[in-house]
Parts: C-alpha cells; sequence; structure tokens
C-alpha cells in the first residue's frame, strides 16, 4: 500500500520536474515553474523520508536526515537571498558541485554495500548472476566518475568567477587530459569486467583520478566560456543522478537525473551556438581567457563624446530608440532607471525597444532576468535576430554597459578571440551611445572598433547616474 502511494508521489513529482521546466522556458512562468518544481521535488523527499521502506523496514536516522535537511535549507535560503545577481553563475556552479558530491558519495556508499556483503565472489554471486553484478558496478562507477569530475570542476569554475583561481594550462596539457581520462575508462572497464577480490584501492584510485580529472578538464578553459562550461558540468551532474536513480530502482531520481543531463546539453548547445563555436572549440580554444595578451590591442584613434542634453535631445526627438543592456547595466543595478527613461521616451511618442544579446551580461536570460524585475514590458525585449532587423530603421542606438556583444571585430577580424560570435549591429541604426564609465575592455579583454567609429558618441559614467541624469534632462527638452 505504502509502496503504492510513494510510485503515485514519484509519479506526481516526475510530472511537476516536466511542467517546471516547460514553464521555465518563458518570463512569465517561469516564477511558477521553478515552484511547481520545488513542490514535486519536496513531496518526492518527504513521501521517501516516510514511505519508503526496504524489506519492511522503514528508512530510520530521522535525526541525521532531519539535521542534514535542516543545515541544506538554511544554508541554500540563505545563499540564494544574498546572492547578487551578477554572482548567480558562481553559486550555479557551487550548487551544481554539490549536486555532482552527492552522486559520487552515492556510488561510494553503494560500493561499500556491495563489498559488506558476504562476499563478492561468494555468496552475492548465488544470489546475483555476475552480469547482474556487472552492470550494478557499471551504474556505480559511471555516477562515482561524472560526479567526481563534474564536482571538481564545478569547483575550479566556481574559483575562476569569483577571482580566486586563474586559468592554468601547460604545454601538452590536451594529451594529457586524454591520457587521464582514458587510464580512469581502462580501470573502470578493469574492474568490472575482472571483478578482483579485493577492489577497494582500486575503486579509490579511480574516485581521486576523476577528481584530478575534472580539474584539469576545467583549469585550462577561458573565463568567458565559463558559462558554458557551467551547462555542460550541470549536465554532467544530471546523468550522475540517473545512474543513482537507477540504483535504487528510484524512478523520481531517475527522471530529474536525466531532465538536468538534458537540459543542460541543450543549454550548452544553443550557448555554443549563439558564440558560433562547436563545443571542441569553447574546450580546446582559449577565448576570453587570455586577456592580457588580448587588451594588449592597439589604441584605435580619436573617439567623441556627447553631453547628457544632447543625449537627451537627440533621443527625445527621435522616432525609434534601441536600448541595448550589458554587464555594465547589472553591475550599475540602474535597470529600474534604465525603464523609467523607456517610459519617459515613449510618453514623448518615441517607440522604444531593448535589443538583448543571447550571452549579454554573465549568464544565460541575464538581460530578461533584470529587465523583468523592473517591469519592463517582455513585448518590447528583441531577440538578436529581430533587433539587427530594426537597426536600420532606428534613429539611436543607446549602449549600456554593453561592449564585446556590439564590437563589430567579431564579424571582421579573422585574430580577434571574438570573430564568429554574432553580434548586435548597431551601426545600421544613424547614430550609436554609447555609456560606459571608461574605454577599459569588457570581458573578452579586447578593444572595441565601434567606440571610434564616426557614429558613436561615448557618454561616460556610471550607468545609473548617467540614466537619472538623462531622466532629468529628458524632461526638461
Ligand atoms: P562586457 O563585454 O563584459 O562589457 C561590459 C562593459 O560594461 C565594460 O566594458 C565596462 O566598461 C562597462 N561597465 C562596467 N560597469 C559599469 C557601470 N557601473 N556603468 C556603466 N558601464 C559599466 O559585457 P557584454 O557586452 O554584456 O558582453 C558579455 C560578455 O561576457 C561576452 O564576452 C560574453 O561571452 C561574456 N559572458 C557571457 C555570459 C552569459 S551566458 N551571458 C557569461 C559569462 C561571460 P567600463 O569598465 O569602461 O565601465
Amino acid at each position: 500500500m505504502e509502496y503504492n502511494i510513494l510510485s503515485f508521489i514519484y509519479l506526481l513529482a516526475s510530472v511537476t520536474f516536466i511542467i517546471g521546466l516547460k514553464m521555465l522556458s518563458h518570463p512569465t512562468t517561469a516564477r511558477k515553474g521553478n515552484a511547481v518544481a520545488a513542490a514535486g521535488m519536496t513531496l518526492a523527499i518527504f513521501g521517501t523520508i516516510f514511505l519508503y521502506n526496504e524489506e519492511g523496514a522503514s528508512l530510520g536516522n530521522y535525526g541525521w536526515i532531519f539535521a542534514g535537511l535542516a543545515i541544506g535549507a538554511v544554508v541554500g535560503t540563505l545563499a540564494a537571498r544574498r546572492v547578487k545577481m551578477t554572482a548567480m553563475p558562481e553559486m550555479v556552479s557551487l550548487f551544481n558541485g554539490m549536486g555532482g558530491a552527492c552522486a559520487a558519495l552515492i556510488s561510494i556508499v553503494e560500493f561499500d554495500h556491495l563489498m559488506h556483503l558476504p562476499g563478492l565472489s561468494g555468496l552475492l554471486l548465488v544470489l546475483m548472476s555476475a552480469s547482474a553484478l556487472q552492470g550494478l558496478l557499471l551504474i556505480i562507477l559511471l555516477g562515482l566518475i561524472i560526479g567526481s569530475v563534474s564536482f571538481a570542476g564545478s569547483m575550479v569554475a566556481w574559483g575562476k568567477l569569483n577571482g580566486s583561481l586563474r586559468d592554468f594550462s601547460f604545454r601538452g596539457q590536451q594529451a594529457f587530459n586524454i591520457a587521464l581520462l582514458l587510464l580512469i575508462l581502462g580501470l573502470a572497464t578493469y574492474l568490472i569486467v575482472a571483478m578482483p577480490a579485493n577492489a577497494l584501492p582500486l575503486f579509490y584510485v579511480i574516485f581521486a583520478l576523476s577528481l584530478l580529472y575534472g580539474l584539469f578538464f576545467v583549469f585550462p578553459i577561458g573565463g568567458a566560456d565559463m558559462p558554458v562550461v557551467i551547462s555542460l558540468l550541470n549536465s554532467f551532474t544530471g546523468v550522475a543522478a540517473a545512474c543513482g536513480g537507477f540504483l535504487y530502482d528510484n524512478k523520481v531520481m531517475l527522471t530529474g537525473g536525466i531532465l538536468v543531463g538534458a537540459a543542460g546539453t541543450l543549454l550548452t548547445i544553443l550557448m555554443c551556438k549563439a558564440m558560433n563555436r562547436s563545443l571542441t572549440n569553447v574546450l580546446i580554444g582559449a577565448f576570453g581567457g587570455n586577456t592580457a595578451t588580448a587588451a594588449a590591442g592597439q589604441s584605435q584613434g580619436s573617439y567623441k563624446e556627447i553631453s547628457l542634453s544632447d543625449a537627451a535631445v537627440v533621443m527625445s526627438y527621435a522616432n525609434k530608440v534601441m536600448i541595448v543592456p550589458g554587464y555594465g547595466l547589472a553591475v550599475a543595478q540602474a535597470q529600474h532607471a534604465c525603464h523609467e527613461l523607456e517610459k519617459l521616451l515613449t510618453a514623448k511618442g518615441v517607440e522604444v525597444g531593448y535589443a538583448i544579446h543571447p550571452v549579454a551580461g554573465r549568464m544565460p536570460g541575464h538581460m530578461n532576468v533584470l529587465l523583468a524585475e523592473a517591469d519592463v514590458s517582455y513585448e518590447k525585449l528583441l531577440e538578436m535576430e529581430q533587433a539587427n532587423e530594426e537597426f536600420p530603421t532606428t534613429d539611436v542606438v543607446l549602449i549600456l554597459g554593453a561592449n564585446d556583444v556590439v564590437n563589430p571585430a567579431a564579424k571582421t577580424d579573422p585574430g580577434s578571440p571574438i570573430y564568429g560570435m554574432p553580434i548586435l549591429d548597431v551601426e545600421l541604426a544613424k547614430h550609436v551611445i554609447v555609456n560606459k564609465r571608461s574605454m577599459k575592455p569588457g570581458y573578452a579583454g579586447i578593444e572595441n572598433d565601434l567606440f571610434f567609429r564616426p557614429k558613436t558618441s561615448m557618454l561616460f559614467g556610471d550607468a545609473k547616474k548617467v540614466l537619472q541624469d538623462l531622466i532629468t534632462e529628458v524632461k526638461n527638452s
């Protein structure tokens, strides 16, 4: 009876995951989608705690379980409440690493169970056919290897994003990584096929090598490619969790793991597409990684500045203004001021839209989330392709703290580290006003020729301050 109720709960939870994921695909339903999936997960956790029993015995250990739940809930809630939007990828990376670690720990515990059953080669083999045992070992080892790689890799990604770790590579690192991976796979295959009597030391060697591989896998990847890597590691964690689902014959863990694995893989592919690069190129190339050499680009000549009042006049008398938000807007927390300017211009009869580049900011959907927070209408957000169609009929493009996503070098300079990345063609518009604080480069660490072009005028200052002053000027113009 309890088993039937639990199966039903798992089915329900799996359905909430799918519905939640679907709802996450649109900004208007994303929050609710998150809540729906979280409710399903809560149901699955408590269902497992109270209804699961093995051979008539319930789970027990309630003290440990609830202490762990309480600590996790407090840490998770505080971290999620305190995290700044710009530091979100770091947190995702850290949490993802924890998921990988859990999957690896499950494998360690289950391997230990196997070893402590009355002899791997004795009674166990009588109860279980050799091939079934090998199947079990395969799942345990997959969970161990993938989970450990995901944990160690995510920790490196976390360190890189918060600035405590630098890119690190050495000559022949790719060959070293491939050799390490082959060694891990070779040892795992040996363990499964030969099933040596004392397999524990070998198991721990595989565990240690997998952790090492996770570190060396992410160490050389360039900083700007971290979101792609995090998404890839995310899919690894999903697969590792699905292995846990197999082990425990737990349908909800299996479904959840597969969904995370698939979603992570799709996001990885979409991000690579948005940057017009292959996954291999992301994993082996050094885009945005070597800022020292990249920033060493020569100065492109002179640029011109525009005053606040002139900028206000140009925009107030325009027919169409397109705002290009970027990382700087997020840092300055200027989204509310930005929305206010948009409303003011609209009231003056100006058509205003937002051109959203898929990798603007520091995480997928960063600009959408930021502008949604300021209640900007979704209808006003144009995706890159749509925006590029609109630019030829746009009078003024106002770039707020964006740089790489409007850098023409991506189209014209084959030597540029961002060459091939699709960009917003802001130069098709009549005027381009760029707001940033200085002439410093953006994430990829390279000069931007756009700032020196005849159509472009620079409006220096912190985005929030500049927008507030612009609002005053537009009101007076
Ligand atoms: P960036 O190229 O990073 O440029 C942001 C610009 O904002 C900087 O040049 C900076 O110039 C300016 N800025 C900083 N603080 C500011 C402030 N308070 N007020 C005004 N301006 C400010 O940004 P982007 O164009 O959004 O491009 C995103 C980059 O990040 C791409 O290279 C992308 O590949 C990478 N990336 C993307 C993601 C995702 S998935 N979205 C994740 C990680 C990395 P000043 O210092 O002169 O002010």
